[in-house]
This record gives structure tokens, C-alpha cells and sequence, in this order.
């Protein structure tokens, strides 16, 4: 946290708002209004599948004329800059001017252009009678390609679920200790790691174990997938990820469920556990602490939720 103010946009399907909001509230302790959030916390975007735009504001004025004059009576330089109009929300009334209005604070700022590659990104918005010039971080997006990861099964979870997960367990912090300790084929854990966290996941099948590891160097990416059953881990973490087995109904697997929720409070402060159904009686009746949670749909139906909680012991 500091002085700098940042303003972020989120951008998330109708299915996705639970989703989306649990994701902000766990990185900035905030909530976003027209999908705009103001903040002094620093989040690279593409961590995120929701944050899409993120200025560090350097200017904030009543006018565009004022921003223009800030940057010259401040001298304001950038070499092999490229300004880009960002368009916070959709009701934006300078929609459509975006070239024209970077274009005019391209000329103003002293040094060089490069819109082939630019090393600076810089960015003029506006948004509730405010003009904004600052620096601009982008969601490049490059996560994406986790989706065509060799190995899957259908009970692996979606990408941007594995993002919002080390989300919310981590807070933002990259310098958190996870793990995911029931790691399926990693898709948790490809998150994880293109994020820069220290990372490790547990698989109690040796054959999805190894699907994890070798999801994990078709990207060249290092984590460590141990084979065995989570319940012998003794390591201590800052957060454990638990998405729990399921396709299972019987009362025996429940209890299988409930004795991995139980070691997993052994192993961290933080719990981040994915089901399939609401088990909010159950948490509570073993004393643990819901921070948050929230469900999240499958599809715009809705027909497949499952619910993501964070407990604290
Ligand atoms: C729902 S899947 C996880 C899917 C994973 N999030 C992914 O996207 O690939 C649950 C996994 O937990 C594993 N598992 C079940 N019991 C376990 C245990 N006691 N210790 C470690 N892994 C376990 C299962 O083999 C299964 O791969």
C-alpha cells in the first residue's frame, strides 16, 4: 500500500458478477462501482481475469484543457511512450474521440513516440467529472493460453476460477507461500506460478499427479507436485487451496471431505475451499471462521454452481 491513487476496470460476463466482485473485495478490501474502482493498492491486472485496465494517476483535473497544461508547465517526458484513451465504463460520453484525445497528449509530453513498441504506456480517461492522466498497465491476456494446456478431465477447473482462487487466498501478496492441496491436473497451480508466486500442489493419484507436472513444464513452469494423500503434509503454509473431490454423494465420501477440510486447518491460517454444495452449517459447526464466500455459476443458466469459501482458523 501507498500514496499513489490507481484506477482499475473490471469487465466480467452476467454469470460472472459473484464471481468478479469476491475476486475484488479479496485483492483491495473494496467494492467497484460502473465497474470502476479507485485505490492505493498495485495489482498487476493480468493476475486477474476480471481487471482489465489499470492507470496510476499522475494528474487528476476538472477540465482536459488543465491536464494538457499540467503536462507542459511540468515539463511531463516519457521516451518511447504511447498514450491510449481508456474508456473506464460504458457510459463514457468520449467514446468514439479516444484517438483524437491521446493524440493531443501525445504532443504535449516531451520525447519521443513509439507506437510499434512502447515502453511507457501512458493513458488519459475520464471519468465522473474528472479527467485522468497516468501510467497504464494492461491484462495482456497471455494466461489464456493455460486453456489449451495438454492435460484436463472434467472435473479440472476453469482458468479463471485458478485465478481468483490464488486471489483470494494470497490477497495480492506475492510474497505468500500456497498450497494447492488437492491439485487435480494444476490448473490452480499454472495460476499460480504465471502470477510469480512460491507455489506447491499435492495429488493423491499418482497418474493426475503426474498430468499436473507435465501441464506445468509444456509451459515451463516450476512448482513441485508431490503424489500422496494431503493429510500426511506437515509443512506450514500462509494459505492452503482445497478444491475437494466430488461426482461423490455417498455419506463415506462426505466424510473423506470433511477429514481433508480438517488437516487443512493444520497447514494454514487461510483457507480457500471450492464445493459443490453449501456447506456453510458444516463450517460453522467445526468452529471455522467464513471470512467470505460466494457462489459461482457455471453457466448463465446457472445449472452447475460451486461455492468458494475462505475460513480462517
Ligand atoms: C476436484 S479435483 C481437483 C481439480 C483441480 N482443481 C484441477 O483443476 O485440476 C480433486 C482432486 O483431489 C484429489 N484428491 C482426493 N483426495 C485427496 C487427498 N486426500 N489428498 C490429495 N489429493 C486428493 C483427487 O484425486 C482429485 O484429482
Amino acid at each position: 500500500m501507498n500514496n499513489d491513487q490507481y484506477i482499475y476496470n473490471v469487465n466480467y460476463n452476467v454469470q460472472d458478477y459473484n464471481l468478479c466482485a469476491f475476486e475484488v473485495s479479496a485483492l483491495f478490501d473494496e467494492k467497484f462501482e460502473d465497474k470502476v474502482l479507485f485505490t492505493n493498492k498495485e495489482v498487476d491486472p493480468s493476475v486477474s481475469p476480471f481487471l482489465k485496465n489499470r492507470i496510476k494517476v499522475i494528474y487528476k483535473e476538472k477540465t482536459f484543457n488543465e491536464i494538457l497544461e499540467r503536462i507542459m508547465t511540468e515539463d511531463f517526458r516519457a521516451s518511447e511512450f504511447m498514450v491510449k484513451y481508456v474508456p473506464m465504463y460504458n457510459r463514457d460520453p468520449n467514446i468514439g474521440q479516444g484517438k483524437k484525445l491521446s493524440k493531443e497528449v501525445g504532443l504535449r509530453i516531451y520525447g519521443y513516440p513509439s507506437f510499434k513498441s512502447p515502453k511507457s504506456m501512458l493513458s488519459i480517461t475520464y471519468y465522473q467529472d474528472y479527467w485522468y492522466f497516468g501510467y497504464l498497465k494492461q491484462n495482456n491476456y497471455k494466461w489464456r493460453s493455460h486453456k489449451q494446456k495438454p492435460y484436463s478431465f472434467s472435473s479440472a477447473l476453469g482458468g479463471e476460477m485458478g485465478k481468483v482462487l490464488i486471489n483470494a487466498a494470497s490477497r495480492g501478496d506475492t510474497s505468500k507461500r500456497l498450497i494447492d492441496a488437492c491439485c487435480g491436473v494444476g490448473t490452480v497451480i499454472l495460476e499460480g506460478v504465471f502470477a510469480g508466486y512460491n507455489i506447491c500442489g499435492w495429488e493423491i493419484s499418482p497418474k493426475v499427479a503426474e498430468l499436473a507436472r507435465q501441464n506445468l513444464s509444456h509451459y515451463q513452469y516450476h512448482a513441485k507436485i508431490t503424489t500422496g494423500d494431503m493429510k500426511t503434509i506437515t509443512e506450514y503454509y500462509d494459505a492452503v487451496i482445497i478444491d475437494l473431490p466430488y461426482n461423490n454423494f455417498s455419506h463415506y465420501d462426505e466424510e473423506k471431505q470433511w477429514d481433508i477440510i480438517k488437516h487443512a486447518r493444520h497447514i494454514a491460517k487461510r483457507m480457500i475451499i471450492v464445493t459443490a454444495t453449501d456447506i456453510k452449517e458444516k463450517l460453522c459447526e467445526e468452529q471455522l471462521k467464513i471470512v467470505d464466500y460466494c457462489r459461482a455459476e457455471k453457466t448463465i443458466k446457472g445449472d452447475f454452481a460451486r461455492y468458494i469459501w475462505i475460513c480462517e482458523n
